[in-house]
């Protein structure tokens, strides 16, 4: 029997409650497909400061690096929001990115049938939304250099970060995002702000010579802040995106709104040899211990790791229709309830995709 090693790194705040959620839709997987996973925890973010004092603690980075995939759920939160920035629970995040070269970040967002009446936005707007942005995860703002900030004697002060990027690190993943809107609708915008930034002048000249190499597919281009704008008024004119690190930030938290909640959002970060899968949504320090999270994007960032990581798409395809059964029949958590019906916690959800899932082997 095949075995795989996952690190399994949950975080702070809610990742401590949707994650295990994922791992039980894990092993229903294990014991359908006939497949065995080994898990091991790592500490990440603030409970790995509070443990060691250091946000990513050389034993996780090596279990990571030792494993097949990452599955993890999230860092940060108001505990840890004075510390010093090389000691925030982000650099976790941020360094585990960087040192593992996972450049491409996939976040699909989908406006289900069941759950359009979610979306604080119109019926007519979201239906039929299925967009997958692509975000570049480790240049530009986040890590170009120089960056710091200079305090002077006279109490005035200098602060830096750089937009940056090489023309080799923008050409790789405006090959991933040609490949995967390829095998969608073979619509591929690029966001940038080449009006204004030379950054995202180079960022199209590279994007548009790469696409010459995929004549199938139609290239756009757009400037971010029109994009903003065109997500929430017509979001069905986009498939798949692809944009820089800032940008891809915001615009991928902007897209949640159109699948209904933060709480659907999974994601795949892909490049190195090992690449980690999150839930989009964060720590939710505001509904964190309570129990009430949404367990459906850790699930659907299971799926993901199935299909990017293990090539088991049949059984990633499983884990996305046990979902929506689940979604079918009624059942909501609190972010994406509807009136009049009563909302199902963390653990309930986890437990119902479960039993789903089982079924869909059996
Ligand atoms: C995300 C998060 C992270 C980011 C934070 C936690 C560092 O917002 O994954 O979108 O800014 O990339
Ligand atoms: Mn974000």
């Amino acid at each position: 029997m095949a075995t795989y090693k996952i690190a399994v790194l949950p975080g702070d705040g809610i990742g401590q409650e949707v994650i295990p959620e994922a791992l039980k839709i894990l092993q229903v997987v294990g014991k359908g497909a006939g497949v065995g996973f080994e898990f091991e925890q790592g500490l990440v973010g603030g409970a790995a400061i509070d443990e060691t004092g250091d946000p990513l603690p050389e034993a996780t980075f090596r279990l990571c690096e030792a494993s097949r995939a990452i599955l993890f759920g999230a860092v940060g939160g108001p505990k840890w929001e004075d510390a010093p920035h090389e000691r925030r629970p982000e650099r976790g995040l941020l360094r585990l990115r960087k040192e593992l070269d996972l450049f491409a970040n996939l976040r699909p967002a989908k406006c289900f049938p069941m759950l359009v009446d979610a979306s604080p936005l119109r019926r007519s707007v979201v239906e039929g939304t299925d967009l997958m942005v692509i975000r570049e995860l480790t240049g530009g703002l986040y890590f170009g250099e120089p960056r710091g900030v200079e305090r002077m004697a006279d109490g005035s002060a200098h602060a830096v970060n750089t937009m940056a990027y090489t023309s080799r690190e923008i050409e790789r993943v405006a090959r991933v995002a040609f490949d995967v809107a390829r095998k969608r609708r073979k619509r591929l915008a690029s966001v940038d702000k080449a009006n204004v930034l030379v950054v995202s002048q180079l960022w199209r000249e590279v994007v548009t010579r790469v696409g010459q190499d995929y004549p199938d597919v139609e290239l756009e281009h757009v400037l971010v802040d029109n994009c903003a704008m065109a997500l929430v008024a017509r979001p069905t004119r986009f498939d798949t995106i692809v944009t820089e690190n800032t940008f891809g930030d915001i615009l991928s938290d902007e897209a949640a709104i159109l699948a209904g909640s933060m709480g659907m959002l999974p994601s795949a970060s892909l490049g190195g040899r090992t690449a980690l899968y999150e839930p989009v949504h964060g720590t939710a320090p505001d509904i964190a211990g309570k129990g009430i999270a949404n367990p459906i994007a850790a699930i659907l960032s299971v799926a993901m790791l199935l299909r990017y990581s293990l090539d088991m798409a049949g059984d990633a395809e499983r884990v996305e229709t046990a979902v929506l059964r689940v979604l079918e029949k009624g059942y909501r958590t609190a972010d994406i309830r509807q009136d009049g019906t009563s909302p199902v916690g963390t653990g309930e959800m986890g437990d119902l995709i479960a039993r789903e899932l089982s079924a869909l082997y059996s």
